[in-house]
């Protein structure tokens, strides 16, 4: 059954990847956008918002890979969250593994989810798991611990979306199954009930991320409690990442036959 307000969302990280390459991309990956009528946002590098704006004639939203959490200050080589805004940017992904790994803790990544929403961004916040926290049987925890510790209590489910991305999943080539995906997506919703209460954790979105592609896109979107995909290398190219928009456009379709539009 769709979930009121929990349309399937696609967003592509371009991490630091090669500029000139990605801008070429946009046009396809924005008329799939559109064609299918999937919500979609482009993150790219900084420096490459405001081209990316240029060029995506409105058929995406883009977002930002990370953030300040203060407003402004001698913070050299930082961006806040309303320069973000200003540049056009209406997300930004906060806490990814790859920047948890240089040392941002769950605080900070409250600090900065907090801040963001208080400019107007929706924030992305990312959990997950280890190898071996995973072989250790202690996922459920460490994913609850993020949830609790890194989600800002002021916000609301749709300035917030929740990525849960195993970081063994992250540009393996491996996934969690859909039994464990959907677990873990239950765990998060659980776990949200503390920072949120529980009528905002039962509407936020919460979407998977970790070696998404054209192939288990069908799949992924199909999981119960899977409002999304965070997608990494296969939203680097119009070809590997216009399959994944067009899964989600078929979910929608497929939902909406069977009369369970999102609304
Ligand atoms: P991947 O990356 O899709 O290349 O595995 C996902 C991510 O890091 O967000």
């Amino acid at each position: 059954m769709a979930i009121k307000g929990r349309n399937k969302i696609i967003i592509g990280n371009w991490k630091m990847c090669r500029s000139a390459d990605r801008l070429a991309e946009l046009n396809a990956i924005g008329a799939a956008a559109q064609e299918y009528a999937v919500e979609t946002v482009i993150c790219p590098p900084f420096p490459l918002i405001p081209m990316v704006r240029l060029l995506d004639r409105q058929r995406l939203e883009i977002g930002a890979q990370d953030c300040h959490h203060l407003v402004e200050g001698a913070h050299t080589g930082s961006v806040s969250p309303a320069m973000l805004r200003e540049l056009g940017a209406s997300h930004v992904i906060l806490g990814h593994s790859e920047r948890r790994a240089c040392g941002e803790t769950d605080a900070l990544v409250c600090a900065k989810a907090a801040a963001a929403v208080r400019a107007g961004l929706i924030a992305i916040v990312c959990v997950g798991e280890t190898a071996d926290e995973r072989a250790a049987g202690v996922t459920a925890s460490v994913i609850a611990d993020q949830v609790e510790r890194s989600v800002p209590a002021s916000a609301r489910p749709d300035e917030l979306l929740i990525a849960y991305e195993p970081l063994w999943a992250i540009g393996s080539g491996a996934t969690p199954t859909a039994a464990e995906i959907a677990d873990i997506h239950s765990e998060i919703r659980a776990a949200l009930r503390g920072p949120l209460g529980s009528r905002h954790a039962a509407t936020t979105r919460i979407i998977y991320g970790g070696s998404v592609t054209g192939a288990n896109a069908d799949w992924l979107l199909a999981t119960p409690d899977v409002d999304g995909m965070l997608v990494g290398s296969a939203s680097l190219t119009a070809a590997a990442f216009v399959p994944i928009i067009a899964a989600a456009g078929r979910f929608a379709a497929s939902l909406e036959m069977n009369g369970q539009r999102a609304a």
